[in-house]
Parts: structure tokens; sequence; C-alpha cells
């Protein structure tokens, strides 16, 4: 399962997502999501924004 942590550098908050091999994930690009990193949807009351989906290499573990 995907974990994130943020932390704030340089007085910016960075958002880093770690993912397990194979693993997809819908990052959000709007900020409106309360499940912020990911996408939980909220997007829909923005127009023309919608999230990133991000897999990562490797295979799924069974
Ligand atoms: S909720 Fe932000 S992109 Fe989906």
């Amino acid at each position: 399962m995907a974990k994130h942590q943020t932390e704030e550098i340089d007085g910016r908050p960075r958002t880093v997502v770690e993912l397990e091999p194979g693993e997809r994930v819908a990052l959000c690009r709007c900020f409106k999501s309360a499940k912020f990193p990911f996408c939980d949807g909220s997007h829909k009351q923005c127009q023309g924004v919608g999230p990133v989906i991000v897999q990562a290499p490797g295979e799924k573990a069974q």
C-alpha cells in the first residue's frame, strides 16, 4: 500500500509517495482532495484538471 510523507523544505511543502512494485495510484493535481496526495474524485468540481496516474515499475506481489 502506498505510503506518503510531507515535509517542509525552504518554506514549501514537499510530499513524497512511496509505492510498492507494480502498485498504481491516482495522484491529485487539483488540491481539492480530502485524501491528498491521492485523488478522491473532488476534481469533478474543477474544470480541465484531473489526477495523474502513476504506476511503480516491477511486478505486484500476489
Ligand atoms: S481530487 Fe484532485 S485530481 Fe482528483
